[in-house]
Protein backbone atom coordinates (compact mmCIF):
# COMPACT_ATOMS: atom_id res chain seq x y z
CA UNK A 1 0.00 0.00 0.00
CA UNK A 2 1.57 3.41 -1.01
CA UNK A 3 1.24 6.59 1.18
CA UNK A 4 -1.55 7.84 -1.63
CA UNK A 5 -3.76 4.81 -1.13
CA UNK A 6 -3.67 5.81 2.85
CA UNK A 7 -4.44 9.28 1.30
CA UNK A 8 -7.21 7.84 -0.77
CA UNK A 9 -8.98 6.59 1.82
CA UNK A 10 -8.36 8.86 4.71
CA UNK A 11 -10.13 11.50 2.30
CA UNK A 12 -12.64 9.24 1.21
CA UNK A 13 -13.72 8.77 5.29
CA UNK A 14 -13.21 12.73 6.17
CA UNK A 15 -16.75 13.39 4.98
CA UNK A 16 -18.01 13.09 8.33
CA UNK A 17 -20.79 10.24 7.08
CA UNK A 18 -21.30 7.46 9.33
CA UNK A 19 -23.43 4.28 8.60
CA UNK A 20 -25.15 2.42 11.64
CA UNK A 21 -23.40 -0.50 13.02
CA UNK A 22 -24.34 -3.23 11.35
CA UNK A 23 -23.55 -7.40 11.29
CA UNK A 24 -21.03 -7.73 8.08
CA UNK A 25 -22.96 -8.67 4.84
CA UNK A 26 -22.50 -12.48 5.18
CA UNK A 27 -23.41 -13.28 8.19
CA UNK A 28 -27.06 -11.15 8.15
CA UNK A 29 -29.17 -13.83 8.74
CA UNK A 30 -26.81 -15.52 10.04
CA UNK A 31 -26.26 -14.11 13.62
CA UNK A 32 -26.68 -16.97 15.44
CA UNK A 33 -23.51 -18.51 13.91
CA UNK A 34 -21.46 -15.72 16.32
CA UNK A 35 -20.67 -17.03 19.96
CA UNK A 36 -21.99 -14.75 22.88
CA UNK A 37 -18.61 -13.99 23.80
CA UNK A 38 -15.00 -14.25 23.18
CA UNK A 39 -12.36 -12.71 21.00
CA UNK A 40 -13.01 -11.31 17.73
CA UNK A 41 -10.91 -9.52 15.18
CA UNK A 42 -12.10 -7.01 12.01
CA UNK A 43 -9.44 -6.87 9.05
CA UNK A 44 -9.56 -3.43 7.40
CA UNK A 45 -12.64 -1.56 9.90
CA UNK A 46 -12.93 1.42 7.62
CA UNK A 47 -15.18 3.68 10.31
CA UNK A 48 -15.70 0.47 12.43
CA UNK A 49 -19.89 -0.33 11.53
CA UNK A 50 -18.99 -4.25 11.70
CA UNK A 51 -16.20 -4.09 14.75
CA UNK A 52 -18.57 -1.92 16.84
CA UNK A 53 -21.81 -4.29 16.34
CA UNK A 54 -19.73 -7.12 17.18
CA UNK A 55 -18.40 -5.35 20.66
CA UNK A 56 -22.03 -4.70 20.99
CA UNK A 57 -22.91 -8.16 20.92
CA UNK A 58 -20.55 -9.18 23.89
CA UNK A 59 -16.93 -9.88 21.84
CA UNK A 60 -13.71 -8.10 22.42
CA UNK A 61 -12.85 -6.56 19.38
CA UNK A 62 -9.78 -5.73 17.72
CA UNK A 63 -9.72 -3.54 14.60
CA UNK A 64 -7.57 -3.20 11.93
CA UNK A 65 -7.29 -0.78 9.46
CA UNK A 66 -4.63 1.83 7.45
CA UNK A 67 -6.53 4.78 7.62
CA UNK A 68 -6.15 6.87 10.85
CA UNK A 69 -9.50 8.95 9.27
CA UNK A 70 -11.13 5.81 9.70
CA UNK A 71 -10.05 4.85 12.84
CA UNK A 72 -11.08 8.01 14.27
CA UNK A 73 -14.44 7.71 13.30
CA UNK A 74 -14.63 4.67 14.96
CA UNK A 75 -13.18 5.35 18.06
CA UNK A 76 -15.50 8.42 17.94
CA UNK A 77 -19.08 6.24 17.74
CA UNK A 78 -21.06 5.36 20.67
CA UNK A 79 -19.67 1.87 21.80
CA UNK A 80 -16.42 2.85 19.74
CA UNK A 81 -14.08 2.69 22.71
CA UNK A 82 -14.97 -0.80 23.32
CA UNK A 83 -13.21 -1.54 20.57
CA UNK A 84 -9.17 -1.92 20.16
CA UNK A 85 -8.23 -0.14 17.42
CA UNK A 86 -5.37 -0.58 15.05
CA UNK A 87 -3.48 1.13 12.79
CA UNK A 88 -1.43 -0.59 10.28
CA UNK A 89 -0.74 -1.62 6.70
CA UNK A 90 -2.10 -4.81 5.78
CA UNK A 91 0.46 -4.83 3.04
CA UNK A 92 2.82 -6.39 5.53
CA UNK A 93 0.81 -8.83 7.15
CA UNK A 94 -1.87 -9.13 10.12
CA UNK A 95 -0.08 -6.98 13.19
CA UNK A 96 -1.87 -9.54 15.44
CA UNK A 97 -1.96 -13.69 15.68
CA UNK A 98 -4.89 -14.43 17.50
CA UNK A 99 -7.07 -16.50 18.63
CA UNK A 100 -9.68 -15.43 17.52
CA UNK A 101 -13.22 -16.49 17.97
CA UNK A 102 -14.33 -14.29 14.77
CA UNK A 103 -12.36 -12.92 12.12
CA UNK A 104 -14.24 -10.65 9.68
CA UNK A 105 -12.52 -9.52 6.55
CA UNK A 106 -15.44 -7.42 4.54
CA UNK A 107 -14.77 -5.14 0.88
CA UNK A 108 -11.14 -5.67 1.47
CA UNK A 109 -8.83 -7.92 -0.95
CA UNK A 110 -5.38 -9.31 -0.24
CA UNK A 111 -4.93 -13.12 -1.04
CA UNK A 112 -1.63 -12.98 0.42
CA UNK A 113 -3.46 -12.79 4.18
CA UNK A 114 -5.86 -15.31 3.16
CA UNK A 115 -3.70 -18.36 5.20
CA UNK A 116 -3.10 -15.29 8.19
CA UNK A 117 -6.72 -14.91 8.43
CA UNK A 118 -7.09 -19.04 9.14
CA UNK A 119 -3.88 -19.00 11.15
CA UNK A 120 -5.61 -16.36 13.45
CA UNK A 121 -9.36 -18.70 14.26
CA UNK A 122 -9.14 -20.28 17.36
CA UNK A 123 -10.35 -23.71 17.39
CA UNK A 124 -13.84 -23.52 16.26
CA UNK A 125 -13.59 -19.78 15.15
CA UNK A 126 -16.07 -18.19 12.52
CA UNK A 127 -14.84 -16.94 10.04
CA UNK A 128 -16.71 -14.32 8.12
CA UNK A 129 -15.06 -12.64 4.47
CA UNK A 130 -17.05 -10.80 1.64
CA UNK A 131 -14.70 -9.73 -1.77
CA UNK A 132 -15.93 -7.75 -4.81
CA UNK A 133 -15.78 -10.59 -7.29
CA UNK A 134 -15.48 -11.26 -11.49
CA UNK A 135 -12.99 -9.75 -13.76
CA UNK A 136 -11.42 -6.13 -13.88
CA UNK A 137 -8.59 -5.10 -11.31
CA UNK A 138 -6.92 -6.49 -8.01
CA UNK A 139 -9.70 -5.71 -5.70
CA UNK A 140 -11.78 -8.31 -7.36
CA UNK A 141 -11.06 -11.99 -6.82
CA UNK A 142 -11.48 -14.40 -9.82
CA UNK A 143 -14.66 -16.98 -9.86
CA UNK A 144 -13.74 -20.12 -6.74
CA UNK A 145 -10.99 -17.86 -5.04
CA UNK A 146 -12.52 -17.91 -1.35
CA UNK A 147 -13.85 -21.67 -1.73
CA UNK A 148 -10.09 -22.22 -2.58
CA UNK A 149 -8.19 -20.40 0.17
CA UNK A 150 -10.96 -21.64 2.57
CA UNK A 151 -12.47 -24.76 1.58
CA UNK A 152 -10.31 -26.95 4.39
CA UNK A 153 -12.26 -25.21 7.10
CA UNK A 154 -16.34 -26.37 7.34
CA UNK A 155 -18.16 -23.97 5.23
CA UNK A 156 -21.03 -23.01 6.48
CA UNK A 157 -22.09 -20.59 3.85
CA UNK A 158 -20.66 -19.36 0.69
CA UNK A 159 -22.01 -17.24 -2.24
CA UNK A 160 -20.93 -15.40 -5.21
CA UNK A 161 -23.64 -13.55 -7.30
CA UNK A 162 -24.17 -9.30 -8.21
CA UNK A 163 -20.36 -9.25 -8.18
CA UNK A 164 -19.19 -9.77 -4.83
CA UNK A 165 -17.97 -13.74 -3.12
CA UNK A 166 -19.07 -14.18 0.66
CA UNK A 167 -17.83 -17.27 2.57
CA UNK A 168 -19.07 -18.04 6.53
CA UNK A 169 -16.89 -21.03 7.78
CA UNK A 170 -15.68 -22.86 11.03
CA UNK A 171 -12.50 -23.75 12.01
CA UNK A 172 -12.25 -27.59 13.13
CA UNK A 173 -12.96 -27.70 16.61
CA UNK A 174 -8.97 -29.00 17.44
CA UNK A 175 -7.97 -27.26 14.71
CA UNK A 176 -5.41 -24.24 15.47
CA UNK A 177 -4.00 -22.09 11.70
CA UNK A 178 -3.85 -24.34 8.98
C1 LIG B 1 -14.14 -0.74 1.13
S1 LIG B 1 -13.47 -0.32 2.69
C2 LIG B 1 -14.20 -1.58 3.72
C3 LIG B 1 -14.34 -1.13 5.12
C4 LIG B 1 -15.12 -2.09 6.02
N1 LIG B 1 -14.49 -3.41 6.07
C5 LIG B 1 -16.55 -2.22 5.57
O1 LIG B 1 -16.97 -3.30 5.17
O2 LIG B 1 -17.26 -1.21 5.62
C6 LIG B 1 -11.80 -0.92 2.53
C7 LIG B 1 -10.96 -0.64 3.75
O3 LIG B 1 -9.69 -1.22 3.57
C8 LIG B 1 -8.73 -0.36 4.15
N2 LIG B 1 -7.44 -0.67 3.55
C9 LIG B 1 -7.10 -0.58 2.25
N3 LIG B 1 -5.83 -0.98 2.08
C10 LIG B 1 -5.36 -1.31 3.32
C11 LIG B 1 -4.11 -1.79 3.79
N4 LIG B 1 -3.08 -2.00 2.98
N5 LIG B 1 -3.98 -2.04 5.11
C12 LIG B 1 -5.01 -1.82 5.97
N6 LIG B 1 -6.22 -1.38 5.56
C13 LIG B 1 -6.39 -1.13 4.25
C14 LIG B 1 -9.23 1.03 3.82
O4 LIG B 1 -8.67 2.02 4.65
C15 LIG B 1 -10.73 0.85 4.03
O5 LIG B 1 -11.08 1.11 5.36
Amino acid sequence: MSASDRERWDARFADGRLAEPAPPDALVGREHLLPAAGRALDVACGRGEVAVWLAARGLAVDAVDVSPVGLAAGRARPGGEAVRWIEADLAEGLPVAGPYDVVVCQRFRDPRLYPALTAALAPGGLLVVTVLSGSGGPFRAPPGELLAAFGHLAVLHQEESGGRASLVARAAAGDHGR
